[in-house]
C-alpha cells in the first residue's frame, strides 16, 4: 500500500480509492495527485532555455493523426505584455493576478498549416467542417497539459488562462494570428510562492463510467461533493451576492450555477467564424 499517494488521492476525491496501490509507484504520480494551479509567483524569472525545453516537451504529446495542429506563442516583448495585461485585468471578467505572472504563453489551435500543406502538395482540402476547429483545439489542450506536467515536475507553477479568449479578436490582432489560427488558452508560468494546494474533484462515481454513461446518482454525488469540499476548503467569497443573496451553505455547485447565470465569451463563436472556420 502506498500511503502517500493514497492520502493524496483520498484528499482529492474525498474517499479512498477502492483499487489497492502497491509501493513501487512512479514519483510522477505523487506530483500529479498533489498538483494545483499556481497564481502567486516569486519575482525570479524562468530562463529562456528552460521555457523552450518545456515547449519542446509539450510538443512531444500526442496529436490527432500526427497533424500537429497546435502552436505556442511566448510573450517576450514587454510592451506587448503590458497591453495583454491591460486586456486581462479590466472589464467584468478581470483577473488581477495575471499581470504579476512572470511569463505568459498562449496555446493556439492551428488548422492553417494543414491548409498550407494542401496548397503545397496541390491537393484539395475537403475537411472544412467542425473537425477543422475541434481537432486543433484538442491538440492545443493536450500540449497545454503536457507543458504543465513538465513544468510542475521541475517545481514550476502554472495556471491556464481562458481569459485570453475574453477579447479574442484583440488578442488575435496583438499576436498577429492569421485565419484558421486561434487562441485556446493562455498559461501563466513562474516559480511558485507557495506549495500547490489540492482542489477536490468530483467523486469517480460521478465522472468514471463503466460501459454505459450513468448519471443515476448525480444529485446525491453533487450534494456530497459540495459538503466535502466545504469541509476541506470552503470557497472564499460568494459570487454575485447582489443578484443571488448570501446563503449559509455555499458550495461548488452554487458557485458554478451562479457563474453561468452570466454570459462568458458569447462572442467567441463569431470570432471563430471570422477566422474562416465553417462549423457545420
Ligand atoms: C482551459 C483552462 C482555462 C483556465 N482558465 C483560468 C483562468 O482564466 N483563470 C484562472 O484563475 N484559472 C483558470 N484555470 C484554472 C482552473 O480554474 C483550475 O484548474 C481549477 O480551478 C481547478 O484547480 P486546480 O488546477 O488547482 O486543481 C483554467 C483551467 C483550464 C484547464
Amino acid at each position: 500500500m502506498n500511503d502517500r499517494l493514497h492520502a493524496l488521492l483520498e484528499e482529492r476525491f474525498g474517499a479512498p480509492l477502492s483499487a489497492p496501490l502497491t509501493d513501487d509507484l512512479p514519483d510522477a504520480w505523487h506530483m500529479i495527485a498533489g498538483r494545483g494551479s499556481c497564481r502567486h509567483f516569486t519575482d525570479e524569472p524562468v530562463s529562456g532555455s528552460l521555457i523552450e525545453t518545456l515547449c519542446a516537451l509539450a510538443f512531444c504529446s500526442p496529436s490527432k493523426s500526427d497533424l500537429q495542429q497546435r502552436d505556442i506563442i511566448l510573450i517576450e516583448d514587454e510592451r506587448l505584455r503590458t497591453v495583454l495585461n491591460q486586456l486581462l485585468t479590466t472589464g467584468p471578467l478581470a483577473q488581477e493576478w495575471i499581470s504579476k505572472a512572470p511569463h505568459i504563453l498562449v496555446f493556439c489551435g492551428n488548422n492553417r498549416r494543414q491548409r498550407q500543406i494542401h496548397q503545397i502538395r496541390g491537393k484539395p482540402f475537403v475537411n472544412d467542417h467542425l473537425d477543422a476547429l475541434f481537432n486543433p483545439a484538442v491538440d492545443a489542450g493536450i500540449a497545454l497539459a503536457g507543458f504543465m506536467q513538465a513544468a510542475e515536475a521541475v517545481g514550476l507553477g502554472c495556471c491556464p488562462i481562458s481569459a485570453i479568449r475574453n477579447e479574442a479578436q484583440q488578442v488575435s490582432n496583438l499576436l498577429g494570428l492569421p485565419d484558421h489560427v486561434f487562441p485556446v488558452a493562455g498559461l501563466a508560468l513562474g516559480w511558485p510562492k507557495f506549495p500547490p494546494r489540492i482542489t477536490m474533484r468530483l467523486p469517480l462515481t460521478a465522472t468514471l463510467h463503466k460501459d454505459q454513461f450513468n448519471e443515476e446518482n448525480i444529485s446525491h454525488d453533487i450534494e456530497a461533493y459540495d459538503q466535502q469540499r466545504n469541509a476541506h476548503r470552503p470557497i472564499g467569497a460568494q459570487r454575485d451576492v447582489e443578484t443571488h443573496g448570501e446563503v449559509e451553505a455555499y458550495g461548488w455547485s452554487e458557485d458554478k450555477a451562479r457563474q453561468y447565470t452570466k454570459p462568458e465569451r458569447e462572442h467567441f463563436g463569431a470570432f471563430i467564424k471570422s477566422k474562416g472556420f465553417t462549423l457545420d
